[in-house]
């Protein structure tokens, strides 16, 4: 699958989203960072902003909930018409139910792991998901340091899926950027979420632009 970049709009002017969206419209998706200041120590914004930004840009919406209780909340996003919405393997009790939910509302369906989640352990979710999130930062904050002990779980869960041979795309999320990128590629990702390092760039757009170059090698 060709080489898809989601800029995450944590690091955008939050006073200026629909600017800051039109000035990366050369990505693919716009990764959005819902927290809940309870399964992470950040709290950023919810389905009203998420309601608002589907108005102004054209480009579908990634949203990583990082939220307790996604089974309660996940399908609410997948029907105000996300194209993808991922939930937190640590954080959801039924799992099976809220991926089909999502699936059924017509949007992409994604799992996210922590750092220290092993792939193995949901392996059998394979064919209930459209992507796996590696987090390869803890989940919270933007502009952390990447955790290069990630990628043999990228390349892990590569194995998984195409030895199963499923059509499941592997996002990476944090600390993705022009030093780590091609690290991500080689270990076997093809979505790239990249927050600081496309919104502290003079040029975002141009930002998007060359992660991408260097992620298709
Ligand atoms: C962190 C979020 C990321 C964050 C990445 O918990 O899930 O999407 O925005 O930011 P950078 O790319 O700056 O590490
Ligand atoms: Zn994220």
């Amino acid at each position: 699958m060709a080489v898809q970049i989601a800029p995450s709009i944590l690091s955008a002017d939050f006073a200026r989203l629909a600017d800051e969206v039109t000035a990366v419209s050369n990505a693919d998706w716009i990764h959005v960072d819902v927290m809940d200041n309870h399964f992470v120590p950040n709290l950023t914004l919810g389905l009203p902003v998420v309601e608002s930004l589907l108005k102004v840009t054209p480009l579908p919406l990634d949203c990583h909930l990082m939220i307790e209780d996604p089974d309660r909340w996940a399908p609410g996003y997948a029907e105000a018409g996300a194209g993808s919405v991922t939930i937190h393997a640590e954080a959801a009790s039924a799992p099976i139910r809220t991926l089909r939910a999502i699936r059924s509302a017509g949007a992409r369906a994604g799992l996210a792991l922590n750092p220290g989640t092993a792939v193995e352990s949901y392996a059998d979710l394979l064919p209930e998901i459209d992507m796996m999130l590696m987090m390869t930062v803890e989940p919270g904050f933007g502009g952390q340091s990447f955790l290069d002990m990630v990628l043999p779980k990228v390349r892990r869960a590569r194995d998984l899926i195409k030895g199963r041979d499923l059509d499941v795309w592997l996002q990476v999320d944090g600390g993705v950027g022009a030093e780590t990128i091609e690290r991500c590629a080689e270990a076997g990702a093809d979505v790239f979420v990249a927050g600081s390092a496309v919104y502290s760039a003079d040029d975002p757009a141009e930002a998007v632009r060359s992660l991408r170059e260097r992620a298709s090698g």
